[in-house]
C-alpha cells in the first residue's frame, strides 16, 4: 500500500485526540510527526496530551513536537470550558514515558516536507494556524512543497462558535490563518458548515464503546464529555466532531463535498476578528485558489473512526 506521509498540527483537545485516535488507527498513513500548537489549552499541556494520546494507542513510533505558545500578534485564548481544564476532559493526566521530540515543531514542519518529494507531505490542521504560518515565513519555498493542507476550521453559513461569525481556530489567531491563506498552499477548509454535520450521537457514541480497545474507548470518553458539556452549555443532545474531518478527508475524500473559492480572514475588527469570508464567485474573487467543504456523510466518517479505533495496531 503507497501510505500517505501525514504531519498532524493540533492543540488536544477532545475532538483533536478523537482525530489522533483516527489517524494513529488508519494504516494508510505514514505519520510523520505530531506538532502541538497552544490553543484549546496551553502548549504545554497540548504536547503532554498528544504524547498521553500516543502512549495509549500504542504509537511511540511518532514524534511529538512542542509548537508555538502564542499567537502571531493577538494574546491567547483557551477553550478550556468545552475541553476540561487539562484539555482532554474526563480523562486523567499522567505524564506520558516518551518526552517531546528535539527542536521546535516549526522547524519540524519545514525539515519533514523540504527533503521528501514535492507535494507528498500532507498537514493536517486543527488548531491555531500559528505552526504552519512561522513555518511559511522560515521557509520560502514551503508553500509550493506541501501536499495538500486540510484545515479545520472556518465559519460561512453556520455562523461562528467563539463569536456570531468565527470558529474558535481561526478567531484565535486570525492574523496566521490570513498568512497561510494567501501563502499559495493547497488549503482545503472544513469550516462549521462541515463539522456541525457530524454529530455525537447517543447511538453513534454507543457504538464505539461496544468497540473495546483503548483508542475506541478513549474516543468515545471524549464524545461523553463533549455530549455533557454542550448539553450543558449550549442545550446540544448530540455535540459536533470537528477535527476527524481534514484526516477522514484524507481517507476517504468521497465523504466530502468541497467547493472551489477564495477565502479571507478578518483580521482587525474585535467584532467580526476571525470571521472567514468565502467567495465562490471567480468574477468577483478573480481566482479560486481554496477548496471549502459543504457536506459531510457523516456516518462514513463514524464508520472510518470505529475502523481505525478498533484495528488492533497499524504499524
Ligand atoms: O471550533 C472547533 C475547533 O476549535 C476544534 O479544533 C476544537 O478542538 C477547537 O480547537
Ligand atoms: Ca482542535
Amino acid at each position: 500500500m503507497n501510505r500517505q506521509s501525514l504531519i498532524i498540527d493540533c492543540d488536544p483537545g477532545v475532538d483533536d485526540a478523537v482525530a489522533l485516535m483516527l489517524a494513529f488507527g488508519a494504516g494508510e498513513f505514514e505519520l510523520l510527526a505530531i506538532t502541538a500548537v497552544g490553543g484549546n489549552v496551553p502548549v504545554g499541556k497540548t504536547a503532554r496530551n498528544a504524547r498521553m494520546l500516543r502512549q495509549i494507542a500504542g504509537r511511540e513510533d511518532v514524534p511529538v513536537f512542542m509548537g508555538a505558545d502564542r499567537p502571531l500578534r493577538r494574546e491567547p485564548a483557551g477553550a478550556g470550558e468545552f475541553h476540561g481544564a487539562e484539555g482532554l476532559g474526563d480523562l486523567t493526566p499522567f505524564e506520558p514515558d516518551a518526552p517531546c521530540a528535539d527542536g521546535h515543531a516549526v522547524d519540524a514542519i519545514i525539515d519533514l516536507v523540504m527533503t521528501r518529494p514535492a507535494r507528498s507531505v500532507a498537514l493536517a490542521v486543527m488548531g491555531p494556524m500559528t505552526n504552519l504560518a512561522l513555518a511559511l515565513r522560515k521557509a520560502p519555498g514551503l508553500a509550493e512543497r506541501l501536499g495538500p493542507v486540510a484545515v479545520m476550521g472556518g465559519a460561512r453559513s453556520e455562523g461562528g462558535n467563539i463569536t456570531a461569525s468565527a470558529e474558535f481556530n481561526i478567531w484565535a489567531d486570525p492574523d496566521a490563518a490570513a498568512e497561510v491563506l494567501a501563502s499559495g498552499c493547497d488549503a482545503v477548509l472544513f469550516g462549521l458548515d462541515a463539522t456541525h454535520q457530524v454529530r455525537a450521537t447517543e447511538q453513534r457514541i454507543a457504538a464505539l464503546e461496544t468497540i473495546g480497545t483503548a483508542k475506541a474507548e478513549t474516543a468515545a470518553s471524549m464524545m461523553r464529555f463533549s455530549q455533557r458539556i454542550e448539553r450543558e452549555i449550549v442545550g446540544w443532545d448530540a455535540p459536533p466532531v470537528h477535527d476527524p474531518c481534514p484526516v477522514a478527508w484524507l481517507l476517504k475524500p468521497e465523504l466530502f463535498e468541497l467547493a472551489r473559492c477564495h477565502i479571507r480572514v478578518e483580521t482587525e475588527s474585535d467584532l467580526t476578528r476571525g470571521h472567514t469570508a468565502v467567495e465562490f464567485r471567480e468574477a468577483v474573487a478573480g481566482t479560486l485558489p481554496h477548496r471549502w467543504a459543504t457536506s459531510t456523510d457523516a456516518d462514513g466518517v463514524f464508520a472510518l473512526i470505529a475502523a481505525a479505533t478498533g484495528a488492533a495496531g497499524t504499524i
